[in-house]
């Protein structure tokens, strides 16, 4: 079940864009800002309050990767687990970032700051083993240097 949240900021974020067309991205951006994803609620209160088609925006929230339908921490943390980090220790900064955050794959730290995620290949094997934090990889990364690349994102 959804957690209650509090929208009353969803409205003073479509006050700002109302009479501004074609600024539904700028709208959802600031709305996944403010809670660290697009709740369904909110969706619904910006169809209603810019008078623009639920499927439209779904539409736009589900094309781009940066937004999320789903609640996440502020920050994504992707542990790569393809082939070449593997080999290189991968599952050691997993369990490292586990441990740091309190939580297992696909869990969000109690104080919503982080969500953890693996992928497989970031596409930068060459600096393998490689966790990625929004959109910054880490590379050649040790188990004991994981709390401190992620206290960077305090
Ligand atoms: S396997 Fe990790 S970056 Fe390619």
């Amino acid at each position: 079940m959804e957690e209650q949240i509090d929208l009353s900021k969803v409205d003073v974020i479509i006050d700002r864009y109302r009479d501004k067309k074609g600024s539904l991205i700028k709208v959802l951006n600031d709305i996944q800002e403010e809670y660290f994803y697009l709740p369904e609620e909110a969706l619904r209160k910006v169809a209603k309050g810019l008078d623009i088609p639920l499927s439209r925006i779904y539409g736009v929230a589900t094309f781009y990767n940066a937004f999320s339908l789903h609640p996440r921490g502020r920050h994504l943390v992707h542990v790569c687990v393809g082939t070449t980090c593997y080999v290189r220790g991968s599952d050691g900064l997993l369990a490292a970032a586990k441990k740091d955050l309190g939580i297992d794959v696909g869990g969000i730290s109690p104080d919503k700051q982080f969500s953890l995620a693996t992928i497989h290949c970031l596409g930068c094997c060459s600096i393998a083993p490689v966790i990625k934090v929004d959109e910054n990889a880490h590379g050649r990364m040790m188990e004991d240097k994981v709390p401190s690349v992620l206290r960077q994102y305090y």
